[in-house]
């Protein structure tokens, strides 16, 4: 990426970086993705001035081909959705359901009542986004944003060693910001910018986005108050992704809604601001020992839904009930039969009634 530090643009001088670095804006990519209004507010300086100095850093960095122009072609759209990067999620079932993988340069949200295995599905992809373009990755870092936290080293060893991945480096890759209220994930955010240029992040987990402003904003007198604040916090989460092509995860609990009557009783918290920001919307919901996943909501893919399970590899499919039987009877092999060999076998019709 070139050169995006903020004294390359003309008009900042010394002293406008310094008010702008002590508000945790470090370069012109964090100038347009926070917006005039909020650099007003931080730095206290008029909101002209502000609006003219992000536009500039727009075109600066539209000119040097980091982020699209204003006025586009559907060709030069479709370039950029080219540069799309998808993160296998290590599993057959759950990729068929993302068409791929987790796309970046989009937020997805993952939602589901406790122990329905949120927190692993992001475990699973802070080892899968490590592998290289060829396996299934993005060959990029993490950034985790533990809200809950639930952020567990041990896990990523396993998940690593059970990819024959070297857990040190894995680790390494990975950092953890534990979040300990709502501000402070916000915080976390706002500065990132630096972090993820520096390490390659090429994914942003926030585990969870919504449990620190639920817990914070009790009450109805609030509510408007939380929303606005979950509102800026999933924004700014969406155009991150968008501004580093990255890959943004977000999960949510679930509460009860009384108002349904038929089907499942429960919803997203976080009501309508996460759900419109969000670019896919994932379902997880237990179901014995396995776990279901349906899209939701997403621009392209067809509400589906899958099986998965949740073992020491993280998420993973779940054990087709053929190769079940097959495994087992290679382990107990049946008497030969006189038919011929297994080659002309293929594509017999099945004799069985
Ligand atoms: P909340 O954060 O409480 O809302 O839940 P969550 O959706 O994040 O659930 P989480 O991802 O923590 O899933 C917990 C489930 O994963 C439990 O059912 C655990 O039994 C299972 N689990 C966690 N670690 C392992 C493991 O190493 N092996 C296996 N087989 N299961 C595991
Ligand atoms: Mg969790």
């Amino acid at each position: 990426m070139e050169d995006i530090r903020l004294d390359s643009l003309e008009g900042v001088g010394p002293v406008t970086a310094r008010k702008l670095t002590d508000a945790g804006v470090h370069n012109m990519m964090d100038l347009v993705v926070r917006g005039p209004v909020e650099i007003s507010d931080i730095t206290g300086m008029e909101k002209d001035s502000t609006e003219k100095l992000v536009n500039k850093a727009r075109q600066y960095l539209a000119d040097g081909g980091v982020l699209s122009q204003d006025f586009v072609s559907a060709s030069d759209i479709y370039k950029r959705r080219q540069e799309i990067g998808k993160i296998t999620t290590g599993t057959e079932c759950l990729d068929t359901l993302f068409d791929g993988g987790i796309e970046t340069q989009a937020l997805t949200e993952v939602y589901g009542e406790f122990g329905c295995g949120k927190t692993q599905f992001c475990h699973t992809l802070c080892v899968m986004v490590q592998k290289s373009r060829e396996e299934g990755g993005l060959g990029g870092g993490v950034l985790y944003m533990d809200s809950e936290n639930t952020f567990r080293p041990e896990r990523i060893v396993s998940i690593a060693k059970a990819n024959g991945m070297d857990p040190q480096r894995v680790l390494d890759n990975i950092v953890v910001a534990r979040a300990y209220n709502s501000s402070h994930q916000v915080l976390i955010l706002e500065e990132a910018g630096a972090i993820i240029r520096e390490s390659n992040i090429k994914l942003l987990v926030a585990d969870s986005a919504v449990g620190l402003f639920r817990s914070e904003y009790l009450g109805r007198g609030t509510l408007s108050e939380r929303q606005q604040r979950l509102n800026h916090f999933v924004h700014l989460l969406v155009r991150i992704a968008e501004a580093y092509n990255c890959a943004a995860v977000a999960t949510n609990q679930v509460m009860s809604s009384p108002d349904v009557f038929f089907g499942d009783p429960t919803k997203p918290i976080g009501g309508n601001v996460v759900a419109h920001t969000s670019t896919y919307r994932i379902y997880f919901k237990k179901s014995g020992k396995k776990r279901i996943a349906r899209m939701v909501d997403s621009p392209h893919h067809p509400e589906e839904e899958v099986i998965f399970g949740i073992g020491e590899a993280g998420v993973i499919d779940p054990e087709d009930p053929k190769a079940k039987k097959a495994r087992k009877a290679k382990a107990d092999p049946a008497p030969p039969t006189d038919g011929p060999g297994d080659a002309t076998d293929a594509g017999t019709p099945d004799t069985g009634n």
